[in-house]
């Protein structure tokens, strides 16, 4: 009954992780999924968050129970607080539902859900370009996709009229896909003030701003500048739902980690949002691991640990900008044609390079760099070691 069944395609991002574990060269580089490295290529798992996962051992009181529905109460509290910041009024007055799901996918999938049955509007606007996941992930929930300008090739950098003009050309009340820090795949962001317009258009057109924040804490390297987004869109007191991952800033990629959080008008609302919310998620995969989200509760409500976890975090971020310095100082050393200052200008963990589908088949065929075929490189992925491979690639691939 399944002979008629067709060979389905590879995720154009985690099938280059496939495609990169087939290759038998010693020289080959994975720069395609946004996973973390260490300087010597590997995986890194926190020291705070085995510190975390012994106390979690070692107490006796831990069982395996199920969680309720929306998750682990104190992760739930302590995500909001840290994307909405402690002095918040939405989380004073209690206007905000916030539920524990599978990291930023589920979050955004459960959202898309809650979205789709109760919000008069089924259309979300998403960047262009964006995440590749995202318009699966909102079709598939029920919502109607469509984009708005957002890089602009030429400068390889934020095409701001054009996003202005296109969100202004939405129909009111429409949902707005915002990355809020470190674009994804671009890593180009708006400047404070661009995002002050941004907000002030939303608002007056009212539009439901839906915030991705998969990176909190890797743009700038610091948790309150990377939520800035997201905090002058709750301060104006309006609603918006914010769906937060932490597997890059807690390194929990495999936990399956993250938290959506609806902003209401008021506690009374937030409380009958919660209660929709349960009924998207119990048929779906009817409650979350206790594990992760232990993890970053125990990492979250202690200050010492807290601590800790923001002084790792930096030193990821340091890590990922000097990585841009050299790939920028091995290409200008080589005398590679082109401006390559957007890789210094770009933010977070990728450079989107501006190199085509043909340059990155070329460097992957003939120098084993695996990337995503839009261009984009995991800069997290790189190393002081593979820095000139990927020069000698790139600059092969533009003089070629
Ligand atoms: C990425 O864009 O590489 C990450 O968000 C990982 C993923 O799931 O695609």
């Amino acid at each position: 009954v399944f002979a008629h069944v067709a060979q389905g395609p590879e995720d154009p991002i985690l099938g280059v992780t496939v495609a990169y574990n087939k290759d038998p060269s010693p020289v080959k580089v994975n720069l395609g999924v946004g996973a973390y490295r260490t300087e010597e290529g590997k995986p890194l798992v926190l020291n705070v968050v085995r510190k975390a996962e012994q106390m979690l051992v070692n107490d006796p009181s831990r069982v395996k129970e199920y969680l309720p529905i929306t998750g682990l109460a104190d992760f739930n509290k302590l995500s909001a607080k840290l994307i909405f910041g402690a002095d918040s009024p939405a989380i004073q007055e209690n206007r905000v539902a916030t539920v524990q799901c599978l990291s930023g996918t589920g979050s955004l999938r459960v959202g898309g859900e809650f979205l789709a049955r109760h919000y008069h509007e089924r259309t979300i606007y998403i960047p262009l370009p964006t995440w590749g996941n995202h318009p699966k992930v909102f079709t598939l929930a029920g919502l109607s996709v469509k984009t708005y300008r957002y890089y602009d090739p030429a400068t390889r950098g934020l095409n701001f009229q054009g996003l202005i003009e296109d969100l202004g050309a939405a129909p009111s009340g429409a949902i707005v896909l915002l990355h809020a820090c470190a674009h994804n795949p671009t890593g180009v962001d708006p400047t404070p003030e661009q995002w002050e317009q941004i907000r002030q258009l939303i608002r007056s057109k009212g539009l439901l701003p839906f915030f991705d924040s998969a990176y909190q804490g890797f743009a700038s390297g610091s948790l309150d500048a990377d939520a800035q987004s997201v905090r002058i869109f709750v301060a104006d007191g309006g609603e918006l739902l914010t769906a937060q991952s932490y597997a890059k800033n807690m390194g929990l990629y495999g936990e399956r980690v993250g938290a959506l959080s609806i902003v209401c008008r008021s506690a009374d609302v937030a409380v009958r949002v919660e209660s929709q919310l349960k009924l998207v998620i119990r048929p779906m995969y009817s409650n979350p691991p206790i594990h992760g989200a232990s993890i970053v509760a125990t990492i979250l409500k202690d200050r010492e640990t807290y601590n800790e976890w923001t002084i790792e975090l930096k030193a990821m971020a340091d890590r990922i900008i000097s990585m841009r310095h050299q790939l920028f100082d091995a290409l200008k050393a080589r005398g590679t044609p082109g401006d390559w200052s957007h890789i210094i200008k770009q933010i977070g963990m990728f450079t989107f390079t501006g190199l085509n589908s043909q340059q990155v088949a070329f460097m992957t065929k003939d120098f084993h760099i695996y990337m995503t075929s839009d261009g984009r490189i995991s800069m997290a992925g790189l190393s002081s070691k593979t820095v000139p491979h990927l020069a000698d690639a790139i600059h092969a691939a533009v003089t070629t």
